[in-house]
Order: structure tokens, then sequence, then C-alpha cells
């Protein structure tokens, strides 16, 4: 038993003092002769946080504007925060609310789902492009079609881009149509008659 109990104690300090030999020399080869602290270096992969911004020119309301984003960059973040037009709003940032809404070409648009260096080249309009005297703005104030206010700049520009092609709209057209822009405030009522007064100011024209 004696002779069992001093080999078993030989075998695991030699197996647990081996092992720890082992790692440190191995770990010691490592750091010194296999791979020196350059070649480390030169072997880390390139751009990890992504390519560099680029000089991007955006037209917007009609004027070129000009700004330098990284390509992963949202055509809303562009917007506020390189071009100060901040009337599109950010909330959901993944195109379910209606907030960000631009019309780009004269299509209505989540601006947080489109990039801006793929907006170069096409018209976008925001709300800030949209003169007072406008006929869905007029009707957004008179109906009081806003609480916060804070959806009003997408319901907007949804609803100009919604009449563009639905002159006459009933109101469950309206309804419809406007499905993609929410309100957390419950504005919906008003801003279904300001929408149908807007289309009758009109004259059941399309632009
Ligand atoms: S912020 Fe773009 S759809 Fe909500
Ligand atoms: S008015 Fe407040 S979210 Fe629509």
């Amino acid at each position: 038993m004696g002779s069992n109990d001093e080999l078993n104690k030989t075998r695991k300090g030699f197996s647990r003092r081996g092992f720890i030999r082992g790692v440190g020399i191995s770990g010691g080869a490592l750091g010194t002769g296999l791979l020196e602290p350059e070649q480390a270096e030169a072997q880390q992969p390139k751009n990890v946080a992504g390519p560099a911004a680029v000089a991007i020119t955006l037209n917007v309301n009609g004027k070129p504007m000009k700004a330098t984003v990284e390509p992963r960059e949202t055509l809303l973040d562009t917007l506020r925060n390189h071009l100060d037009l901040t009337a599109a709003k950010r909330v959901c940032d993944r195109g379910t609310c209606g907030a960000c809404t631009v019309t780009m070409n004269g299509k209505v648009v989540y601006s947080c789902t489109v990039l801006a260096i793929d907006a170069q080249g096409k018209q976008i309009q925001t709300l800030e492009g949209v003169a007072q005297s406008d006929a869905v703005v007029q009707a957004f104030v008179d109906h009081d079609a806003q609480q916060c206010g804070y959806c009003t700049p997408g319901f907007v520009m949804a609803a100009r881009g919604f009449l563009a092609k639905t002159p006459n709209p009933s109101y469950d057209d309206v309804k419809n149509g406007l499905g993609g822009n929410l309100c957390r405030c419950g504005t919906y009522v008003g801003v279904r008659k300001a929408v149908l007064q807007a289309a009758k100011a009109r004259g059941g024209r399309n632009a």
C-alpha cells in the first residue's frame, strides 16, 4: 500500500509539474520565437471597424448638400446629424413607425431604411422643403392633427405622397394608405380628416 501511495503521489506530482512546465515552455516560445509582436500586428485583419467615411452629395429639397459619412450610415442619420435637417424623426430606426418618412424621387420612403450613399442622385424631399402654405400642412393645422407632434412630419410627407397617387380618396383609402405611419398619441382621426380636407383643397389634383 505504502509503495502504491508513493507511486501515485509521484505520478500526480510529475504530471502536474510536467504540464505546468510544458505550458510555460510553449507559452514562452509563442511569445518570443514564433510570432514577434510586429508580425502579430501585421496579421491582424485591416479595417475591422468597417470602411472609412466617404464624401457624398445628396440633393435635398432641391439643393445639393455635401456630407462625409460612413457607408453604413442611413439617410435619416445623415439628414439629422450632418445636414441639420431634423424634421424626419428617429423613433424605431427599423422601418416600422414611419416617423422618418421622406420622399425620394416622389416616392414615400422610410429614411431609416435607406443608406445615404444609395440616396445619391435622387431627389429627396423632407418636411423642411414643403411650403407652410401647402394644402396638407394647412389641413393638419386646421384639424389639430397632432399632439406631441413627433410623428407629424412623417405623416405630412406620407400624406403628400399618398395624395399624389390617390387624389380623390375615401376615408378608408386614407386609413389604409397611411397605415405605415404610427402615432403614439392616437391622432389618427384628425390626421385622416386633414388628408380628406387637403384632397378637396387640391381639387383632386395629384400634384
Ligand atoms: S424611424 Fe424609420 S420607420 Fe421608424
Ligand atoms: S402626435 Fe404624438 S406621436 Fe403622433
